[in-house]
Protein backbone atom coordinates (compact mmCIF):
# COMPACT_ATOMS: atom_id res chain seq x y z
CA UNK A 1 0.00 0.00 0.00
CA UNK A 2 1.15 3.31 -0.82
CA UNK A 3 2.26 6.20 1.56
CA UNK A 4 -0.82 8.73 1.58
CA UNK A 5 -0.17 12.30 0.59
CA UNK A 6 -1.42 13.32 3.51
CA UNK A 7 1.19 11.33 5.65
CA UNK A 8 3.88 11.80 3.10
CA UNK A 9 3.23 15.66 4.05
CA UNK A 10 3.50 14.99 7.71
CA UNK A 11 6.06 12.91 7.01
CA UNK A 12 8.55 15.80 5.63
CA UNK A 13 6.98 18.30 8.05
CA UNK A 14 8.94 16.09 10.63
CA UNK A 15 12.48 16.10 8.98
CA UNK A 16 11.92 19.91 9.33
CA UNK A 17 10.71 19.89 12.79
CA UNK A 18 14.02 17.41 13.71
CA UNK A 19 16.13 20.08 11.79
CA UNK A 20 14.60 22.64 13.43
CA UNK A 21 15.77 20.63 16.75
CA UNK A 22 19.28 20.65 15.46
CA UNK A 23 19.41 24.43 15.20
CA UNK A 24 17.85 25.06 18.40
CA UNK A 25 20.79 22.73 20.32
CA UNK A 26 23.29 24.02 17.78
CA UNK A 27 21.87 27.61 19.55
CA UNK A 28 22.33 26.60 23.08
CA UNK A 29 25.67 24.71 22.73
CA UNK A 30 27.19 28.08 21.20
CA UNK A 31 25.32 30.39 24.01
CA UNK A 32 26.68 27.62 26.44
CA UNK A 33 30.62 28.31 24.64
CA UNK A 34 29.98 31.90 24.54
CA UNK A 35 30.51 31.20 28.27
CA UNK A 36 33.24 29.09 28.46
CA UNK A 37 30.89 26.35 29.48
CA UNK A 38 32.35 23.60 27.55
CA UNK A 39 30.95 20.53 29.08
CA UNK A 40 27.18 21.94 28.69
CA UNK A 41 27.96 23.03 24.90
CA UNK A 42 29.75 19.90 24.26
CA UNK A 43 26.28 17.91 25.42
CA UNK A 44 24.05 20.52 23.29
CA UNK A 45 26.29 20.11 20.29
CA UNK A 46 26.10 15.86 20.80
CA UNK A 47 21.84 17.26 21.33
CA UNK A 48 22.22 18.76 17.99
CA UNK A 49 23.65 15.34 16.19
CA UNK A 50 20.87 13.08 17.90
CA UNK A 51 18.36 15.73 16.17
CA UNK A 52 20.54 15.47 12.72
CA UNK A 53 19.91 11.56 12.68
CA UNK A 54 16.35 12.11 13.70
CA UNK A 55 15.70 13.93 10.79
CA UNK A 56 17.82 10.94 8.09
CA UNK A 57 15.28 8.29 10.35
CA UNK A 58 12.12 9.98 8.93
CA UNK A 59 13.82 11.13 5.71
CA UNK A 60 15.12 7.56 4.80
CA UNK A 61 12.02 6.07 5.84
CA UNK A 62 10.16 8.38 3.62
CA UNK A 63 12.46 7.13 1.09
CA UNK A 64 12.00 3.58 1.62
CA UNK A 65 8.16 3.91 1.62
CA UNK A 66 6.34 2.99 -1.57
CA UNK A 67 4.90 6.24 -3.04
CA UNK A 68 6.74 8.14 -0.48
CA UNK A 69 8.51 11.13 -2.08
CA UNK A 70 10.22 13.90 0.37
CA UNK A 71 10.10 16.85 -0.51
CA UNK A 72 11.94 19.86 2.02
CA UNK A 73 10.75 23.53 2.62
CA UNK A 74 12.08 26.14 4.71
CA UNK A 75 12.93 25.36 8.41
CA UNK A 76 11.11 28.02 10.22
CA UNK A 77 14.17 28.97 12.85
CA UNK A 78 13.41 31.43 14.97
CA UNK A 79 16.13 33.62 16.45
CA UNK A 80 17.05 32.90 20.07
CA UNK A 81 18.83 33.89 23.22
CA UNK A 82 19.48 33.58 26.50
CA UNK A 83 19.36 35.59 29.63
CA UNK A 84 19.20 32.97 32.17
CA UNK A 85 19.44 28.94 32.82
CA UNK A 86 15.79 28.82 33.08
CA UNK A 87 14.75 30.20 29.70
CA UNK A 88 17.90 27.26 28.25
CA UNK A 89 15.97 24.78 30.53
CA UNK A 90 12.33 25.97 29.32
CA UNK A 91 13.35 25.62 25.48
CA UNK A 92 15.05 22.22 25.57
CA UNK A 93 11.83 20.94 27.55
CA UNK A 94 9.67 22.42 25.26
CA UNK A 95 10.96 21.43 22.03
CA UNK A 96 11.46 17.62 23.16
CA UNK A 97 7.25 17.93 24.03
CA UNK A 98 6.98 19.93 20.92
CA UNK A 99 8.02 17.01 18.99
CA UNK A 100 6.46 14.27 21.13
CA UNK A 101 3.18 15.94 20.25
CA UNK A 102 3.57 16.58 16.71
CA UNK A 103 4.88 12.38 16.00
CA UNK A 104 1.91 11.34 18.11
CA UNK A 105 -0.30 13.84 15.52
CA UNK A 106 1.23 11.49 13.08
CA UNK A 107 0.83 8.32 14.87
CA UNK A 108 -3.19 9.78 14.85
CA UNK A 109 -3.13 10.25 11.41
CA UNK A 110 -1.76 7.30 10.41
CA UNK A 111 -4.21 4.92 12.33
CA UNK A 112 -7.22 7.43 10.93
CA UNK A 113 -5.97 6.19 7.59
CA UNK A 114 -5.80 3.10 9.13
CA UNK A 115 -2.56 3.03 7.31
CA UNK A 116 -1.11 0.29 9.65
CA UNK A 117 2.09 -0.40 7.80
CA UNK A 118 3.18 3.10 9.35
CA UNK A 119 2.30 2.55 13.05
CA UNK A 120 5.66 0.70 13.76
CA UNK A 121 8.13 3.14 12.48
CA UNK A 122 6.49 6.15 14.25
CA UNK A 123 5.63 4.20 17.70
CA UNK A 124 9.33 3.75 17.40
CA UNK A 125 10.26 7.27 17.14
CA UNK A 126 7.75 7.91 19.49
CA UNK A 127 9.34 5.72 22.13
CA UNK A 128 12.54 7.40 21.38
CA UNK A 129 10.62 10.55 22.39
CA UNK A 130 10.40 8.37 25.83
CA UNK A 131 14.23 9.05 26.24
CA UNK A 132 14.62 12.49 24.84
CA UNK A 133 11.81 14.03 27.39
CA UNK A 134 12.85 12.25 30.23
CA UNK A 135 16.61 13.40 29.08
CA UNK A 136 15.41 17.42 28.95
CA UNK A 137 13.35 16.88 32.09
CA UNK A 138 16.41 15.78 33.95
CA UNK A 139 18.84 18.29 32.65
CA UNK A 140 16.54 21.15 33.29
CA UNK A 141 16.16 19.90 37.06
CA UNK A 142 19.50 19.83 37.35
CA UNK A 143 20.32 23.02 35.87
CA UNK A 144 17.94 24.91 38.03
CA UNK A 145 18.72 23.04 41.36
CA UNK A 146 22.83 23.88 40.86
CA UNK A 147 23.88 27.29 42.40
CA UNK A 148 27.33 26.50 41.11
CA UNK A 149 27.30 26.39 36.90
CA UNK A 150 30.87 26.85 36.49
CA UNK A 151 31.33 23.30 39.06
CA UNK A 152 28.17 22.10 36.81
CA UNK A 153 29.75 22.41 34.27
CA UNK A 154 33.25 21.03 35.16
CA UNK A 155 31.32 17.85 36.44
CA UNK A 156 29.62 17.15 33.11
CA UNK A 157 33.32 16.38 32.02
FE1 LIG B 1 14.37 14.56 17.57
FE1 LIG C 1 15.34 15.34 20.67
Amino acid sequence: MELSPGLNEALNQQILMEMHNQLVYMQISSHFEDLQLKNLAKYFEEQAKQEGEHAYKFMNYVNDRAGGKVSLGTVNMEALSFSTLEEVAKKYILAEEETTQSIEEIYDLAFFEKSYIDLGFIQEMLIEQVEEEDAAQNFGANLLGTNDIVLFDKEMG
